[in-house]
């Protein structure tokens, strides 16, 4: 039989080679390896996944329509699997995958019930952890205190706590939007070197207390926030992009200067309620405010103060969907807002 297939196979060689590109490539290759087998180092590679012998600490299991955990050989530092309908990750299912770096479990069947409380207790260099689409309430307990990049997005959490996230120091990006969230006390404080939080499309009335100070993107659209804390952005010496579209912002809910921070590039305040412009720092390089209640053009949220150095580095402006038109631009304008390049009324 194999013969047979191979005879098929270099009778079809010639053909595929003369379009350029093989499509048998990675079957020569693996023969010319003298083997299909690859690394057995810490265990075999189960028959539903692939570890590619020229990559041994790769383990591909993604795709494949499982429904439970496959066993996992501990030279595995690269593990994915995502796209699959596994429900379940008991205590057992990663013991031996004690060298995990990477993994992918997006888009799954996850619940909460179903992960054991002590499934991530092992993993002791693991660094990036995607949970993304599954139908967790929660963020599993135990998580490794090493995680850089975790990304629970698109499930059904509700509530962060402090003890999901304590001690991990190294966290820098964190993606938790489009959940249910409500509530995440202080839980956020002390991740010291979170640098991007996306919390858009959940349930927050405010802003989460004690933000970390080294974030550089801060995500908030899609909630329910109509104010915002006294000098909010005082604490951030870092931060350049503010997204807080779909949001319940009115003038009052805004202390004065919030804004007038530098260091901001962008600040994306549209799909709100103000119905003024709120003044912002001449560093301000792109502001969106379309689909507001402005009525009235204020240059002096720009600049209060117009001279050779003294002018606004605003790129973009969107007022599109506010209650004013070209004409209440005022001509002097220019003066101050000498780089723009798009404005839209
Ligand atoms: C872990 O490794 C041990 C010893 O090699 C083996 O008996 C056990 O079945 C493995 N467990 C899993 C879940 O892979
Ligand atoms: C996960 O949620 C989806 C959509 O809400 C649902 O269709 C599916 O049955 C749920 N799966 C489990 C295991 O709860
Ligand atoms: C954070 O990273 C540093 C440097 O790689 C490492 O020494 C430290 O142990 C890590 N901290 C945690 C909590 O994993
Ligand atoms: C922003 O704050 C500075 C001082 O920190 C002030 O001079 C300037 O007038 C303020 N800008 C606006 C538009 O209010
Ligand atoms: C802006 O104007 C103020 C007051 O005239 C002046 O002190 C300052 O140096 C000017 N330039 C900048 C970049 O703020």
């Amino acid at each position: 039989m194999r013969v047979v297939i191979i005879f098929l196979l270099s009778a079809l060689l010639p053909l595929s080679l003369c379009h350029g590109r093989d499509p048998f490539a990675w079957l020569y290759s693996r023969q010319s390896y003298g083997s299909l087998q690859g690394d057995t180092t810490g265990g075999a590679c189960p028959d539903e996944c692939d570890c590619p012998p020229s990559f041994p600490v790769a383990m591909y299991c993604d795709g494949r329509g499982l429904t439970a955990m496959p066993t996992i050989p501990s030279r595995v530092k690269y593990l994915y699997l995502q796209n699959n309908a596994i429900t379940a990750v008991p205590d057992s299912a990663l013991v031996n995958a004690t060298n995990l770096v990477w993994l992918m479990m997006h888009y799954n069947q996850l619940t909460s019930d179903a992960i054991g409380k002590k499934a991530f207790l092992k993993l002791e260099g693991l660094e990036r952890l995607y949970l993304q689409h599954n139908n967790l309430t929660s963020i599993p307990s135990n998580l490794p205190r090493t995680l850089r990049d975790l990304r629970i997005n698109h499930n059904r959490i509700e509530k962060i706590t402090s003890a999901d996230l304590e001690g991990m120091d190294n966290l820098t990006i964190l993606y938790l939007h489009d959940n249910a969230v409500t509530e995440v006390g202080t839980s956020l404080k002390a991740l010291k070197s979170l640098t991007l939080l996306d919390i858009s499309g959940n349930k927050l009335t405010k802003v989460p207390e004690g933000l970390p100070e080294p974030l550089h993107q801060l995500y908030l659209e899609s909630n329910s926030i109509d104010a915002l804390p006294e000098s909010f952005l005082g604490r951030f010496t870092q931060l350049q992009y503010i997204r807080m579209a779909h949001n319940q912002l009115t003038d009052k809910g805004i202390p004065p200067n919030t804004f007038n921070v530098t260091g901001l590039v962008e600040l994306d305040l549209s799909f709100n309620k103000l119905e003024r412009i709120p003044p912002v720092s001449t560093t301000l390089q792109h502001l969106y405010l379309q689909a507001n209640q402005i009525k009235e053009f204020t240059l002096g949220s720009f600049c209060s103060i117009v001279d050779v150095t003294n002018f606004s580095r605003l790129q973009t402006l969107r007022l599109d969907g506010n209650e004013i038109s070209r004409q209440d631009i005022p001509s002097d304008s220019a003066l101050c807002l000498r780089q723009a390049s798009t404005i839209e009324v």
